[in-house]
């Protein structure tokens, strides 16, 4: 009974052997057709010969090159050794310095949705040192596998990605005490879309990384490219259990080949694994770790018998009663959870049990990206930095980037200590998931700013810096428990609002110029504050030791710092600062008379609007508010929002268009400054800056009226919805440019007192109907008053993504900060895209740090596509050297407005008279 069956397969044999005569003759065919399929898809492999010079072509013609451009640090070697039948030569590259990730960013093709990453580690002792190294690599966010080279040497990883972006970062992490990362090869293989998705759930998230790839049945060496046109690497059947026998049927496969997605190779399919003893076929495969895994089984109707068997995964059952139908190519897909080995067992039910080829595969999760306004705003510190953090990809996964520690994928610490930034910029706000923060010896000066937003903050270090001033925002920061701000140059009373603080408990003041009663708020047992090395810091109730209060010689002295705080119409606030034998009467004293007077003065400003009249105002008119409230219909239409207020829709009585900006309290100038600011404004007539009609300022409003004008924005006309949008022309763009830096040079050079703009960008530059452009929204602006001032110092937010990156570190404003910001204005018109983008890769998310390689090395695939073959390349050259140059970090690099007009007006004429020979 039990020969019976292969009594009948041998027969069936023969028989079909005769029949197979003329299928062997397809049999040709089809491998033919394999190798120019081959051919044709060798286009998209790319094999990186890591630590080799030069290019060669393999035995299987597949071309190797350096791996020189995909990255840029390690040091290279070549290593020999003998793989048992023969002796080779390898490159590779090694990383002697264990810090960070090593990462080879890769080019794919996006048209592709899936590739195979293979990757080949050799150690043989290179180094002589007999110490084989052990490490990390990760593809994307994902760590996708730990390389052990004493275990295996060489080492082989297999990957399947899913192209989500148009570079791959391939890196390898040292581990402590693992020696220095090596890689000898790395290839990229396109896989057939949609392969390997069958019977998963979440692709996205998942990266496969090979275990086993088996084509059953097959003894000899594995097969590759080009019997497998996508180079997988299919293994021998070598581990055969006691009781198997192995097979390998070679029979032509007629059948239809891209029946499955995975497209497993004819001559994988062509042999097969089949139980001829027992009713049960079992593979038992050890697995690297415990996990998730994806397995694949092949069969293929190869045999003149169609068999039939239950098919069970580590016991379970997984399919009842499976038929395997004559020139079929059929597939399971199966996932297991949580295993840590498999057993893959076949029941016979009729015939034999077959199965031609396997491959199991660990599904590592890719864990998700860091914000983007996270990843540009750290991309910004770096930038303001100077310095070359190594900030690449994301902060967060594989690893943290220097400096930085996450949780998750939000990014939680971050220590810049000993960098030197002068001042805590806006950036740093927007940081929000950060928990700790140290920036003690920074050169911090000035008050402490622009923290509010950190609700999550825990552990905020400022010591060691040369702070003055509380700032306002510390109030803000509810999470707050640790506050270090030991050895600055603080000055006067603790806020009492450090004391609403909830879970402060360490508060250190050591080593300021702090003084005078401690409030009350914060004499509570939770909070421990220490106070040595200030002039006289106590609570009010204990009496000030003498030996705490450090004695020095100055005078007494009264010093006024500006502030916002809680003074809407003026922006004095008192602090006193009395030194010596001072006694607390005296300074209630001083305090009052100080108060009294700026209230005194408060009211001299508000009977300045008589004065007001009588001032010459140029062509500017004054409104009242009732005349301002009929030419907007009450408020009614809002063409405009900033952090200043709104802007509404107006029409005068004499039928002209205007723009109505009218000031938010909050932002609301003294009286002096306004009528000081109206008064230059009311001065400023140039055709490219939107001139100013009039204004009103009356009880408490503040409204600025300007001409209208129909065309909208630069940024409506960019990036507009679909009704503004338009498409620009190139020459069109250099014309709005050329408007735009004359009116910008006017504002520099044509002026007195000159006028540093502070907020240039598209949405500040209006049109027209004839699309000419003006500049708007000098209002923000500030004179540059004293004769030889070449800066000015103020507390601006100005606009991300245009912000003058010299800024950060020197609070200073100059008129090349209006020029780097006009820089990104003309990268926005070369490349059609906005200063900050959230989609993309990390490193495209900053429009000047993407841009600027390509243009400055002439590579115009950056250029807005719907430009494209309309624009001169002389004219888009030099209107790109110029944005570059005005984007220097170095503000003493870049041109001045001047000179960037010539070289834009330049352009414009090349462009002009390309157009015309057209
Ligand atoms: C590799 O082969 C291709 C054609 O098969 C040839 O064009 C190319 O020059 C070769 N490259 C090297 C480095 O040998
Ligand atoms: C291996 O390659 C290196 C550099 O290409 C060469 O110097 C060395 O002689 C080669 N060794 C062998 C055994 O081929
Ligand atoms: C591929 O990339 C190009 C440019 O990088 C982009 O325009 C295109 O939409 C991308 N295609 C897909 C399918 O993502
Ligand atoms: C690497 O493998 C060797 C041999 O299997 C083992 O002894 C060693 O502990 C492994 N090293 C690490 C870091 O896992
Ligand atoms: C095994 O493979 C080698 C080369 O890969 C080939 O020359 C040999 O004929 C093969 N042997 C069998 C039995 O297929
Ligand atoms: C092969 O199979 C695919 C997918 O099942 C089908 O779309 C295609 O039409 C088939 N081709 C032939 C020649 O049967
Ligand atoms: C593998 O699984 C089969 C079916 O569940 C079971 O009979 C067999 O004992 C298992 N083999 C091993 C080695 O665990």
């Amino acid at each position: 009974m039990d020969l019976f069956p292969w009594v009948g397969f041998f027969l069936f044999c023969s028989f079909w052997s005769v029949i197979f005569c003329d299928q062997e003759v397809r049999l040709l065919t089809s491998s033919q057709l394999d190798k120019s399929f081959s051919r044709t898809l060798t286009t998209g492999f790319l094999s990186i010969s890591c630590g080799g010079s030069t290019s060669f072509n393999d035995s299987s013609n597949i071309l190797w090159t350096p791996d020189t451009t995909y990255i840029s640090t390690g040091k290279t070697t070549s290593i020999s050794y003998n793989d048992g039948t023969s002796l080779l030569n390898v490159s590779a590259r090694f990383f002697p310095d264990s810090r960070g990730r090593k990462c080879y960013r890769i080019p794919v093709d996006n048209a592709t949705s899936l590739v195979l990453v293979r990757a080949k580690f050799v150690y043989k002792n290179y180094d002589g040192l007999g110490n084989p190294p052990t490490f990390s690599v990760s593809l994307g966010t994902a760590i996708a596998a730990t390389i052990n080279l004493t275990k295996d040497d060489p080492w082989t990883e297999e990957f399947l990605w899913t192209v989500n972006k148009d570079t791959l970062p391939f890196c390898l992490i040292a581990t402590p005490n693992g020696g220095s990362p090596v890689i000898s090869t790395l290839e990229l293989r396109p896989l057939p879309q949609g392969a390997y998705t069958s019977g998963m759930e979440d692709v996205s998230d998942k990266l496969l990384r090979k275990s086993y790839r088996i084509d059953c049945g097959y003894t000899n060496e594995s097969i590759q490219y080009p019997l497998d046109p996508y180079d997988r690497m299919w293994d021998a059947d070598r581990s055969f259990t006691p009781f198997h026998v192995a097979t390998g049927f070679k029979i032509q496969l007629s059948f239809n080949q891209s029946s499955l997605m995975e497209k497993p190779p004819a001559s994988v399919l062509q042999t097969a694994r089949v139980l001829a003893r027992r009713n049960m076929l079992t593979y038992n495969l050890l697995l690297d770790a415990l996990g998730d895994y994806y397995i694949i089984l092949y069969f293929a109707g190869v045999l003149p018998v169609f068999p039939s068997f239950d098919v069970f995964i580590n016991g379970d059952l997984v399919e009842s009663n499976y038929k395997i139908n004559s020139s079929e190519i059929s597939a399971l897909y199966v996932t297991r959870k949580g295993i840590s080995s498999l057993n893959i067992t076949l029941r016979s039910i009729s015939f034999y049990p077959q199965i031609n080829a396997l491959e199991v595969y660990q599904m590592v999760d890719i864990p998700s990206e860091a914000s983007s306004t996270t990843v540009s705003a750290l991309q910004v510190i770096q930038q303001s930095t100077g310095l070359d953090l190594g900030w690449q990809d994301d902060p967060c996964s594989p690893s943290p980037w220097d400096h930085i520690g996450c949780k998750g994928s939000l990014v939680t610490s971050l220590d810049l200590s000993g960098v030197n930034f002068r001042s805590i910029s806006p950036t740093f706000g927007d940081l929000l998931d950060l928990k700790k923060l140290d920036l003690h010896n920074t050169s911090l000066a000035g008050e402490i700013q622009n923290l509010g937003s950190l609700q999550n903050l825990e552990k905020l270090n400022l010591s060691f810096n040369h702070l003055t001033s509380f700032g306002e925002e510390l109030e803000s920061l509810v999470s707050l428990q640790i506050l270090d701000l030991q050895n600055n140059s603080l000055q006067g009373l603790v806020p009492d609002s450090l004391g609403e603080l909830e879970n402060l408990h360490l508060l250190n003041l050591d080593n300021n110029k702090l003084q005078g009663p401690l409030p009350e708020s914060l004499n509570k047992e939770t909070i421990e504050i220490r106070t040595s090395g200030n002039l006289c810091l106590t609570f009010a109730t204990a009496i000030c030791d003498d030996a705490s209060s450090t004695p020095t010689i100055e005078t007494p002295q009264v010093t006024i710092v500006p502030t916002k705080k809680h003074n809407v119409h003026n922006h004095l606030a008192i602090i006193l600062g009395v030194v010596g034998g001072a006694t607390l009467a005296l300074l209630i004293i001083c305090l009052s008379v100080l108060l009294h007077m700026t209230k005194r003065r408060y009211e001299v400003s508000h009977t300045a609007r008589e004065e007001m009249d009588i001032k010459n105002w140029g062509a500017a008119k004054i409104f009242s508010y009732k005349e301002i409230k009929a030419a907007t219909g009450n408020f009614k239409e809002v063409i405009g929002k900033g952090s200043f207020g709104s802007v509404y829709r107006g029409k005068l009585s004499d039928g002209k268009s205007v723009a109505v900006k009218v000031r938010l309290d909050k932002t609301q100038l003294g009286a002096d400054s306004f009528i000081n600011e109206v008064h230059l404004l009311s001065k400023i007539h140039h055709q490219n800056l939107v001139s100013l009609e009039g204004f009103c300022h009356e009880s408490k409003h503040q409204i600025l009226v300007y001409e209208y004008l129909a065309g909208g924005s630069l940024a409506d006309h960019l990036y507009g919805t679909n009704s503004q949008k338009t498409s620009l022309s190139w020459v069109r763009r250099l014309k709005i440019a050329v408007d735009a830096a004359k009116g910008l040079d006017y504002l520099h050079n044509g002026n007195e007192p000159r006028i540093i703009h502070r907020d240039v960008k598209c949405s500040n530059i209006l049109l027209d109907t004839e699309m000419n452009g003006k500049v708007c929204d000098f209002g923000l602006s500030k004179q540059v008053t004293q004769a030889d001032a070449t800066h000015v110092t103020t507390v601006v937010k100005g606009t991300a993504g245009y912000l003058d990156p010299e800024y950060y570190s020197s609070q200073q404003l100059t008129e090349k900060s209006d020029v780097y910001s006009f820089g990104v204005v003309l990268l926005e018109l070369i490349c059609g895209r906005e200063p900050l983008s959230h989609s993309g890769t990390p490193d495209s998310f900053n429009l000047v740090l993407w841009a600027k390689p390509y243009l400055q090395a002439d590579a115009f695939e950056i250029v807005d596509g719907s430009i494209n073959g309309t624009f001169d390349i002389e004219s888009m050259r030099k209107t790109a050297y110029i944005a570059v140059k005005s984007v220097e970090r170095d503000a003493s690099l870049r041109p001045n407005i001047a000179e960037v007009l010539a070289e834009l007006k330049e352009a414009y004429d090349i462009q002009l008279r390309f157009l015309e020979s057209i």
